[in-house]
């Protein structure tokens, strides 16, 4: 099968954050394998389209917590039909169409044909787009989780809010009754934000962006902040909180350090920083949890009050020589459609 084959082993300290990357090229080649051989509870699935998330720009660099395997597919999330498969559940979804993510250590999804357990894998209705199908794990179920932290009635700050996962969370808060302060580097994504639902949008690269910023905490109180970014405009942002603020930290897409500013306000204001992986919250979240989550994922996406902004589309057999120029659009998610030649 063809495929998109990682370039090294293991770890690497060197790398640029997902966002400033412009070439997969140094990652990652085009090549032919064998198709992969699902385990027990595994299932084979020809896939459709793959997604390009920053968490497989850090991956193919080294740089995401989990040791690559040269010469394994890279991607991590897509959509497929599921054509074999190892137990009982896998014989009941032979033939479906699914969503699906990779095991990081297995047979990704930038390939012809992936593995994936079949326990999580989620079959798809019908009236599901595929380029929805191909991002309906990773950001869907983080932003259901994230915005579930935030307790009906409150407030939450946002960083990064101009991704695919704040244009989720922005109508899942408003429809929630949670109210989101979203915060984006440039004006471009301002209206479109509120328009989703946000209740405030501001820039952090304003001169102003202080003074704003405390005006909008002290109106709002929230407790939670949902941080991407982690560098030293969060470390202000975590700083200007109150009382038992929680400064979770889910991405890292700059390379600046971020500075604990006030050490004090973690002792005297109970104040905390902690982390969130979506994979640690499907581990922790039972079952009828996890159940609910998806249905209410699926009907989002089928009803239209979430979609998946695709900015470029790009063939897998043509994907690295092609990636660096959709790479330069930020104002979408890049799909590698896998059937084109
Ligand atoms: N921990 C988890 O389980 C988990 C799960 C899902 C996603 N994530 C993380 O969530 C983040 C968003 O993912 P996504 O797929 O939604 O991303 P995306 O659609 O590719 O968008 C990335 C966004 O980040 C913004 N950005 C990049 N560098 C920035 C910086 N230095 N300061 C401020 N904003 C910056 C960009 O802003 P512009 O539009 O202005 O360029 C862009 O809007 C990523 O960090 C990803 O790794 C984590």
């Amino acid at each position: 099968m063809h495929a998109l084959l990682l370039k090294a082993d293991g770890f690497s300290s060197t790398g640029v954050p997902a966002s400033d990357l412009k070439d997969v090229a140094p990652f990652v080649e085009h090549g032919e394998v064998p198709v992969p051989v699902p385990g027990p509870g595994q299932v084979l699935i020809r896939v459709r389209a793959s997604m390009v998330n920053p968490s497989d720009l850090s991956f193919i660099q080294g740089n995401y917590g989990q040791p690559r395997v040269k010469g394994a597919p890279a991607g991590f999330e897509g959509v497929g039909e599921v054509v074999d498969g190892k137990g009982f559940m896998a014989a009941r979804l032979k033939g479906k169409r699914v969503s699906f993510v990779a095991g990081p250590t297995g047979s990704g999804a930038w390939a012809e044909y992936a593995v994936a357990d079949a326990a999580t894998v989620i079959k798809l209705r019908a009236d599901i787009r595929d380029e929805d199908g191909a991002a309906m794990i990773v950001n869907p179920l983080t932003a259901a989780a994230m915005v579930g932290m935030v307790p009906p009635n409150g407030a939450f700050v946002a960083s990064a809010a101009a991704s695919q996962l704040g244009k989720l969370m922005a109508p899942l808060a408003r429809d929630t009754n949670r109210r989101m302060i979203a915060l984006v580097r440039r004006d471009a994504p301002v209206a479109a934000l509120k328009e989703l639902g946000a209740a405030h949008v501001l820039n952090e690269t304003a001169p102003d962006f202080d003074q704003a910023l405390a005006k909008v905490l002290a109106a709002e109180k929230p407790k939670l902040f949902l941080d991407a970014v982690s560098g030293a405009v969060s470390a202000r942002v975590f700083n200007a909180m109150g009382m038992d603020a929680r400064w979770v930290v889910y991405g890292k897409l700059t390379p600046e350090p971020p500075e604990i500013l006030e050490p004090g306000k973690l002792i005297f204001m109970r104040k905390r920083i902690e982390g969130f992986w979506l994979v640690t919250w499907m581990r922790r979240t039972g079952i009828f949890g996890k159940l609910s989550a998806i249905r209410d994922v699926q009907s989002r996406f089928a009803d239209g009050r979430w979609k998946t902004d695709i900015s470029a589309r790009v063939p897998l057999r043509k994907a690295v020589a092609d990636l660096p120029k959709a790479l330069r659009q930020t104002d979408g998610k890049i799909m590698i459609e896998i059937g084109q030649a």
